[in-house]
Order: structure tokens, then C-alpha cells, then sequence
């Protein structure tokens, strides 16, 4: 069969549509087009999106021979990372950083950092105004952004963390605006090199440069520190991967080690700061959910009921709207054939609202994820990707969001400000909460004691 159906709108209009209403533009196409559909976008090759699991399943295995994920976020991504970084790199390349970045990220070194977020959660929550609006999100990327300092850089000295701690947030901003990322790449790209452009200093990809390259310097002094001094038994992932070696005993180069760090910075910072503060957002408009969490966490603080919690939220609030893959050659899939150079891409937010897998997916339901109904949901919960290319910061994403969540609503009643539910709007490349989270927060003790007040 020829190549799937898709929208006749002009590129252009459709890459509106999809900046105006993300979850609209996708739903729209599965309901015209059924489970396999194209979509076009001015300057890339045509993009086939699946919606369901089992085609997300062909979309996956292209991973073993035709399709490179690297490619398409070299596009994107590639200046802010590096040539030298996970994401962007494919084939033989790819796979000798995958296999020494994914033993810091897996297992016990993940769990050995359950305090160290703890930490960092209770002594953020202690910052939070009691009784007055805020947004929970930039309060979500606080924590992230100092996971992401201590337990993946593993940077102890107080004067440097100080410095980051104002850097990094600049250059995830201005590295993720809009006047970075939808830059045509070639435009993109003179910007950021040509001598004469990176004079004018109001350019925000002069502002971006200029920051990029002071954050360079403390990374690779960094570097060259612990390169000297080794910290003994340190547990943080640059500790681990300056003694990895590859196959030819050969280790990672200081370009490579800089480009993991500031991918593991762009991977797993912000995505994990929208997850949460979407998991609030859920809960706070679902009491019973709300209710059990509550119960079960005055019992333990990291039960089934909070792991179900974490797998609900990535799924009615996916934070990544897509995986695709560049095709090398020519690939069967749901019966089309799709010619070389194009894109196929798993849906994440229509495979996650698959009613087939997903019983009145608009609900918020935990319950989907525990007994007799956990193993359907499980094979369709893909929010982190799928194949080779699957997320390598996934353990490192749900233990921040168990740990977070538990810190939180053990410390804290919260309420949203409005009962309405927050639309989701595309941000950078995540899909965030419209208004970032709005809610009030009060110290429990304080209720406590109004509530022993009011009774007496
Ligand atoms: C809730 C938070 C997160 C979500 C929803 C998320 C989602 C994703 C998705 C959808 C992909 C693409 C998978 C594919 O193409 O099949 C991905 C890749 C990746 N993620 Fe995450 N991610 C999260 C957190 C993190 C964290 C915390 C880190 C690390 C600190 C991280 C590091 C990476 C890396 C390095 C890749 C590229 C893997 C490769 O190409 O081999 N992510 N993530």
C-alpha cells in the first residue's frame, strides 16, 4: 500500500495548528485517519504517526536497522548538547555511549540517591509561601535542576553549585526559546558560529553562546579536577563515567563527557519538572486518588498506590509529544510502505489514550496500573519511548517523582486555585501545564493544629 493518509492543510498551517493546540492537532488526525496517519511540517521530510501499541511496536524495531533517532534531534537539539551526546549520536557511536552511560543510571546507583532528593524536596518545600497562589512548576525544575547538580555532576563545592545553580537555568531557557529552537537550522547554526553575528550581544543566540561557554568552563575545570583527584566512593554519575572504559579499555573523552552532562541537563531537567508538577495537577482535581495517596504515604512512604500515582500521571499528562526515527531505507509499517528519508514517529499522548488499552482514558485512575488490570496497561505505557532508543534517565525520572510526591504531600495540604483543569501547551519541546500548577499550599501541622483549635 502506498504511504498512509494525512492532512491536506499546508505545512505551514498544520505547524500551527500543532503550536496552538498539540493534543487537538493529534487527536484530530487519529479521528479522520484512524491508528496510522501523516503529518507535514515546512522543511522536514513528511512525519508517519502511529497510535497504537502495536504499531508503536513496528516503529520500535526500525531501532535494529533503518531508523536513526539521532537524526532528527541533531537537527533540533544538536547545538545545545553537542555533537558528541547520546541523544543526537546513531549506530556504533551511539551504542559505546549507551553502554557506559546506562550502568550510573540503572539499579542500586539509582536508589543510593533516594536521600539525597528527599533532601532536596523537604528543603524546598520549606521555601513554599503558605496560604497564597503559586505556579508549582519552576518550584518542580528547582529540584530537578539540583538532582541534576548533585547526584548527575556530583558538584560539592558550595561556591560552584552557586554559580550553576544561576547558569544552568539561563541556558536551558535560552537554549529551549523559541527563538533558538524554531530557527530554520541553518539559520540557527550561522547564528551561533559566525564571528561577526555573536558580536551583537542582544542576539539571544549571542546571550545563549556566552552562557553556554561560561557553564563549559566550570564543567571542564570539573573535569580536570576529579580527573586529578578522584572523590573515593563517590556515587554521582560523572564519578562513574570518568572511570568507565569501552570495549577497547579506551575511556570517555572531555568533549564526550561534557556533551553527556549537558544532555543528561536537557534530557532530564525539565521533563521531569513537567511530569511532576503535571502529577499535581491531576491529583489536586482528583480526591479520591488524592485521598488513598495520603493514606497509603502515612503508612509507607513509597507503596504501590505512589508508584501507580507516577504511571497514571506520565499517562493522562505525557510530557513528550512524540519518538521518531529517521528511515535509512524503505519500511513496512501497518501495512504502508514508507519510503527512505522520511520520518515514523509512536504518538506517545494517542497511544496513551488508546481506549482499547486505556478504559475512559480521560479519567484519572491509578487503579489501572495494580492487580488484574496492570499487565494490559503496562504493554501500552510508553511515555518514555520504546527500543534501543528507550529513555535512559527512566529509573533515575520515577524515583525523582516517587521521592518528590511523598516529600511533598507528607509535608504540605494542597488545593488548586481553580477547579478547572489546566490545559496542556507546548513549551520548548515539553508539553506543560497552561498555568504551571497554580495551587496553595499549607504546612499540615498548621491544619492540624486549626483543626485541634477549632474542636476544643
Ligand atoms: C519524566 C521524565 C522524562 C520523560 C517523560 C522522558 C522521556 C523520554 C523520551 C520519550 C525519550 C525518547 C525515547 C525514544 O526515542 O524512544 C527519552 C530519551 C532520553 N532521555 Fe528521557 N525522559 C525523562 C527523564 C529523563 C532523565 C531524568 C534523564 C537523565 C538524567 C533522561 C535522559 C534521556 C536520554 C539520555 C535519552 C536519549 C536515549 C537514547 O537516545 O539512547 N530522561 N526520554
Amino acid at each position: 500500500m502506498p504511504a498512509p493518509p494525512g492532512f491536506r492543510l499546508p505545512p505551514p498551517l498544520q505547524l500551527a495548528w500543532l503550536i496552538k493546540d498539540p493534543a487537538g492537532f493529534y487527536a484530530a488526525g487519529r479521528r479522520r485517519f484512524g491508528p496510522i496517519f501523516q503529518v507535514r511540517y515546512p522543511g522536514l521530510p513528511p512525519e508517519v504517526c502511529v497510535a497504537t501499541a502495536e504499531l508503536a511496536e513496528e516503529v520500535f524495531a526500525v531501532d535494529g536497522g533503518a531508523g536513526r533517532a539521532g537524526d532528527i534531534r541533531r537537527t533540533f537539539v544538536g547545538p545545545l548538547v553537542g555533537e558528541e551526546s547520546l541523544l543526537c549520536l546513531d549506530h556504533e557511536p551511539w551504542w559505546r555511549h549507551r553502554r557506559l552511560i546506562s550502568p550510573p543510571l540503572h539499579g542500586r546507583a539509582v536508589a543510593s540517591w533516594r536521600d539525597t532528593i528527599a533532601e532536596i524536596a523537604a528543603a524546598e518545600v520549606a521555601s513554599w509561601p503558605s496560604g497564597t497562589p503559586f505556579a508549582m512548576r519552576p518550584r518542580m525544575e528547582k529540584i530537578t535542576l539540583e538532582v541534576i547538580m548533585r547526584v548527575v555532576f556530583g558538584i560539592r563545592d558550595a561556591g560552584r553549585m552557586r554559580r550553576l545553580r544561576a547558569l544552568l537555568p539561563e541556558l536551558v531557557g535560552l537554549g529551549g526559546s523559541a527563538a533558538l529552537l524554531r530557527l530554520p537550522p541553518k539559520v540557527r547554526d550561522r547564528a551561533l558560529t559566525s564571528p561577526s553575528l555573536l558580536r551583537m550581544g542582544a542576539l539571544p543566540t549571542t546571550r545563549y553562546v556566552r552562557v553556554r561557554d561560561t557553564v563549559d568552563t566550570i564543567l571542564y575545570q570539573e573535569i580536570a579536577r576529579r580527573r586529578a583527584a578522584p572523590i573515593p566512593d563517590a556515587n554521582d554519575v560523572l564519578s562513574q563515567l570518568l572511570a568507565a572504559r569501552d570495549e577497547r579499555g579506551e575511556p570517555l573523552t572531555d568533549q564526550e563527557l561534557r556533551d553527556e552532562l549537558m544532555t543528561l541537563l536537557q534530557a532530564g531537567h525539565e521533563t521531569t519538572a513537567t511530569a511532576l508538577a503535571w502529577s499535581f495537577e491531576r491529583l489536586l482535581r482528583s480526591p479520591d486518588a488524592l485521598g488513598r495517596l495520603r493514606e497509603e504515604l502515612a503508612a509507607d512512604d513509597d507503596g504501590p498506590y505512589l508508584g501507580a500515582v507516577v504511571k497514571e500521571a506520565l499517562r493522562a499528562r505525557p510530557v513528550v509529544l512524540g519518538a521518531p526515527r529517521t528511515l535509512d531505507e524503505p519500511v513496512r509499517i501497518g501495512g504502508y510502505d514508507i519510503p527512505a528519508g522520511w520520518y515514523v514517529s509512536a504518538s506517545i499522548p494517542l497511544i496513551l489514550s488508546d481506549p482499547d488499552v486505556f478504559p475512559e482514558p480521560g479519567e484519572f485512575r491509578p487503579e489501572r496500573f495494580l492487580g488484574e488490570n496492570a499487565a494490559r496497561a503496562n504493554k501500552g505505557w510508553v511515555p518514555f519511548g520504546g527500543g534501543r532508543r528507550y529513555c535512559a534517565g527512566a529509573q533515575l525520572a520515577t524515583l525523582e517523582m516517587r521521592t518528590v510526591l511523598s516529600e511533598v504531600l507528607r509535608r504540605v495540604q494542597l488545593t488548586a486555585v481553580r477547579p478547572n483543569p489546566e490545559k496542556p501547551r507546548l513549551k520548548n519541546v515539553t508539553l506543560v501545564p497552561a498555568r504551571l500548577t497554580e495551587a496553595v499550599a499549607w504546612p499540615i501541622y498548621a491544619n492540624l493544629a486549626s483543626v485541634r483549635v477549632g474542636g476544643g
